[in-house]
């Protein structure tokens, strides 16, 4: 809620008289904003936000950066290459600036928020800095820039949900959408920036959930995929009634809006994953039987010193039950980073040996990299020699690789339930879907079935697809 503003009796006075915005000026609405996502589907679902505020102040929405007026950058801070990628986008965009230089440039999300002002200083291309928790000031922050100022919110809060704005859906495929649940992170993994970046944690309102979704139903989706740093924190009270609302309550009551409504979520951290949250799993059909379970390392001394406060043990016990509760199908993938504070050889073989022993069907994997700031950062040398990262890395990935390849030669035979996304990217003659346990199928189109539910049975497979033919 806004706050009112008391007015003083000279501006009461003034109410009769022709209005005059704050900047002296009219604000031009027509003018055209061009904005680029970076990093976690959290930012992609943030720029739908940000496109919202935008549009419903009467600013149009451009694909085309010559003819955009702002540009605005929603950037990523988790690594360092993600930052080094954003400042060399800013460098690119210097020819344009020299031939008009109206032209407004804005870095939104977590770069904003590391760096505050210090990217104004840094990169003199930027007029408008504004942090994840800033964004519906940015109609103000942007009328600013109007008048020759630069312009900076990177306020945190501890309230902000974007609960009742309606995102407006960017490079939408009609079928498959994000929604928030949750914002910010508690969690103090020693690597990590996002609890700088992002803030407290705080849970949106079961209703606007409960609404998003069935509007996105209506309007054609046939899936969702609730969002949140940590989402088995999900924790929400009702204001009047003082009812309380958990993960797993939540994802029941998502399920129940729509059978044909298919329910994801990411991502889950493995020392709070519930086997309330599997059981709910377990008792929808129309929740995918798929987790993202970051590990981070197989080693206890490394989990200890990322702060992750779970073990190896604790790991595979949460692995154990995933299939226990809903079955050896079930998809289950996970971060995992190389090379971490004083990682040695053998502790780098506890996360091939946890890979071995899992057999994730994906990964994303990374070379650790030292952020400013985090508690690692000030308590840990980050002494791994790059080539020895890479190397370690590349092990992962190659390791990763042949598992993932295994696990989709499992489902050869089988017949898969698809949600069709649209055409495969080689071939309009082709589709392309994921299976409840997320893996994308292609396979020859017979008709238009975007947005449809097919039985395919599986023939094919290579480490990342699986190749299909329809079953009628
Ligand atoms: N909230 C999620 C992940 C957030 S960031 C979780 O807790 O798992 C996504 C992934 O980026 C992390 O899981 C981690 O593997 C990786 N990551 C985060 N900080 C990193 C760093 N400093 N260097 C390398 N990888 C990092
Ligand atoms: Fe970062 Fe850890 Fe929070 Fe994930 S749980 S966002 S890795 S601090
Ligand atoms: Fe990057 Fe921020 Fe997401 S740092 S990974 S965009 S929460």
């Amino acid at each position: 809620m806004q706050d009112l503003k008391v007015l003083s009796p000279e501006e009461i006075k003034g109410l009769d008289e022709p209005r005059i915005s704050p900047s002296q000026h009219q604000t031009d609405y027509s003018k055209k904003i061009y904005l680029e996502s970076y990093g976690c589907q959290m930012n992609f679902a943030d720029s739908e936000v940000v496109t919202s505020i935008l549009m419903e102040q009467g600013y149009s929405t451009t694909s085309n950066i010559q003819e955009a007026d702002t540009i605005l950058l929603n950037t990523c801070a988790i690594r360092e290459n993600a930052e080094q990628k954003i400042r060399h986008r800013l460098q690119s965009f210097k020819p344009l600036k020299a031939k008009n230089p109206h032209i407004t440039v804005g870095i939104l999300g977590c770069m904003a928020e590391r760096l505050k002002t210090q990217l104004l200083e840094e990169e003199k291309i930027v007029d408008l800095v504004a942090g994840p928790d800033a964004y519906r000031d940015l109609p103000r922050l942007l009328e600013e820039i109007e008048d020759g100022n630069k312009a900076v919110n990177v306020f945190l809060s501890r309230e902000e949900t974007y609960g009742n704005i309606d995102p407006v859906r960017l490079h939408t495929n009609g079928v498959t959408a994000l929604v928030s649940i949750m914002r910010g992170c508690n969690n103090m993994c020693s690597f990590c920036v996002v609890p700088y970046t992002r803030g407290r944690e705080r849970s949106r309102d079961l209703d606007s959930i409960l609404r998003e979704c069935i509007n996105l139903f209506n309007s054609g989706y046939r899936e969702v995929t609730l969002l949140g740093q940590n989402v088995d924190s999900y924790h929400w009270q009702h204001p009047e009634t003082d009812q309380s609302v958990n993960f797993a309550q939540l994802l029941e009551q998502v399920a129940q809006l729509k059978p044909e409504l298919r329910v994801r979520f990411s991502t889950s951290h493995p020392k709070d994953i519930t086997n309330e949250v599997l059981h709910t799993m377990a008792a929808y059909d129309n929740i995918c039987k798929n987790i993202h379970l970051p590990a981070q390392s197989g080693n206890n001394r490394i989990l200890d010193l990322m702060n992750r406060t779970y073990t190896r043990e604790w790991y595979l016990d949460r692995i154990q039950s995933i299939r226990t509760i809903l079955g050896e199908s079930c998809g289950i993938s996970h971060d995992l980073i190389a090379g971490f504070c004083s990682e040695t050889e053998e502790e780098h073989q506890d996360s091939l040996s946890l890979l071995e022993e899992v057999k994730y069907d994906f990964g994303y994997m990374f070379s650790y990299s030292e952020r400013p700031g985090t508690p690692a950062e000030k308590k840990l040398a980050d002494d791994i020699p790059e080539e020895i990262k890479k190397r370690r890395l590349q092990e992962i990935i190659d390791l990763q690789r042949k598992h993932s390849a295994y696990k989709n030669q499992l489902m050869i035979g089988t017949t898969q339930r698809v949600l069709v996304e649209g055409d495969s990217k080689k071939s309009s003659a082709h589709h392309f879907g994921r299976t409840d346990n997320n893996k994308v199928v292609v396979f020859p189109k017979k008709e238009e079935m975007k947005g449809k539910f097919v039985d395919v049975k599986i023939t094919h497979c290579t480490s990342g697809t699986l190749l299909g033919e329809l079953i009628n």
